[in-house]
């Protein structure tokens, strides 16, 4: 029997089936109509500087080598032999002249040419080397050094792909002379709970923050939220929440994102080069984004960024029951070493696997996929619809925008997740 997508999210997607986050078959049209479609985030370029060096990644679930070849350019392969599947990139990072296949030791480049068969030199007939490669990647473009892929060969381009998205993205990448870069590897791991509920949460649900993480963040960090706070969706299952401080604002309030935090564990020197940083925003980003102090982002369908943090998140999907999560700490490129030590131990201690926040999120995640799969509560859906048609355009800036209240960026998420998966039924 086919599951009908419209009974799971109603049209306005103010309901929402608890289905969504458990069914094993939603999420089998997922994996066809999301993550066989969309571009991925795999990288980025700041993780690949080298020839030979790579880093491992997921499509979806399905994981992929990504490198820099001899000629500068990137590659993205799958991580599976063409002789019996097994993964030949045993590390999670590094740098290689070839991938070795531990099973029959087939050799493939770091572009993913099959370059060796060791057996064939006691057969007679050699098989064609330039149709056994590693499976590649069909689509890979980066923007501002972010590495995407796609299955879809048909895709729109990576640029139209983020659309507004990019405006919102900028605001902080654009902040600093020399760009962002991601700095070591990432923390990775799993949380028993949908893949969904990592990406809503920072897709913008800011106002879990004064409840969930009371014992945590100062009650003036919350009020500053709801009193500044905006939510935009520049593109239907894109978000970026951030509080847009006044006009005249001193630049120490506007510094950063995390002032409480970079106070905590950075002391005089971060605080200087923020403010640095901070006052030259006008001319870099331009006066109203220089205004931006970023909350959270999500890029459809499974990339975070959360500024206050300065960590990019992959929400990998493992089944409907659990997600491997990724995170990376970004730091600006030209910042000092100290800081940028700095900004990676400030990333670890409020989230990630031990961080302090994110066990409270995971807990809440874990929570609600439980409630996502009790049985008898299938008439209840979970109820979406705060701020119904409250988002409103703006002239200064793309997309939609409303207090970050309003659910809309969680009902435009759901609406394309259903168009995505109506589609996948064909
Ligand atoms: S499975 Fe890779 S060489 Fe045989
Ligand atoms: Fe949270």
């Amino acid at each position: 029997m086919s599951i009908s997508i419209a009974d799971v999210v109603n049209d306005d997607a103010t309901l929402i089936s608890r289905r969504a986050w458990s069914d094993p078959e939603l999420y089998e049209l997922e994996k066809r109509g999301i993550f066989g479609k969309a571009w991925l985030f795999l990288a980025h370029e700041s993780q690949i500087r080298e020839s030979g060096d790579f880093v491992q990644a997921y499509m979806g679930e399905t994981p992929i080598i990504v490198s820099r070849g001899p000629d500068g350019a990137v590659y993205a392969n799958i991580n599976s032999c063409s002789h019996r599947g097994l993964p030949v990139c045993r590390s999670d990072h590094g740098n290689t002249t070839k991938f070795v296949c531990p099973y029959h030791n087939w050799n493939y480049d770091v572009t993913g040419k099959l370059v060796a068969i060791p057996q064939e030199r006691h057969v007679k007939g050699r098989p064609d080397k330039s149709k056994l490669g590693l499976k590649a990647v069909p689509r890979v473009e980066s923007w501002n050094g972010m590495i995407f892929g796609s299955f879809d060969p048909e895709i729109e381009s990576l640029d139209d792909f983020l659309g507004d998205m990019r405006f919102y993205l900028d605001a902080f990448f654009a902040r600093f002379p020399q760009g962002i870069e991601f700095y070591g590897a990432p923390q990775r791991w799993k949380i028993n709970a949908n893949w969904k509920l990592p990406v809503e949460n920072q897709l913008g649900d800011v106002n879990h923050g004064p409840f969930l993480h009371a014992a945590v963040i100062p009650p003036e960090a919350n009020a500053e939220v709801f009193e500044l706070g905006l939510s935009v969706v520049p593109k239907p299952g894109h978000g970026a929440t951030f509080r847009l401080m006044p006009e005249d604002a001193p630049v120490e309030s506007v510094a950063w994102g995390f002032e409480g935090m970079a106070t905590l564990l950075g002391g005089a020197e971060v605080q200087d080069y923020l403010r640095e940083i901070q006052a030259q925003a006008k001319e870099r980003v331009g006066p109203l984004r220089s205004r931006m102090k970023g909350l959270t982002y999500g890029v459809y369908p499974n990339l975070s960024f959360l500024w206050s943090n300065t960590a990019f998140k992959v929400s990998h999907p493992r089944g409907p029951g659990q997600v491997e999560y990724w995170s990376w700490s970004v730091v600006p490129a030209d910042a000092p070493d100290d800081f940028k030590k700095i900004m990676r131990g400030n990333h670890t201690a409020f989230f990630g696997p031990g961080g302090i926040l994110e066990q409270e999120d995971s807990e809440a995640w874990v929570q609600q996929f439980q409630g996502s799969k009790i049985d008898y509560a299938e008439d209840r859906p979970y109820f979406y619809g705060l701020g119904l048609g409250e988002e409103q355009e703006r002239s200064d800036m793309p997309g939609l925008v409303s207090v970050t209240a309003n659910e809309f960026y969680a009902r435009h998420f759901f609406r394309r997740w259903r168009g995505a998966l109506e589609a996948a039924q064909g």
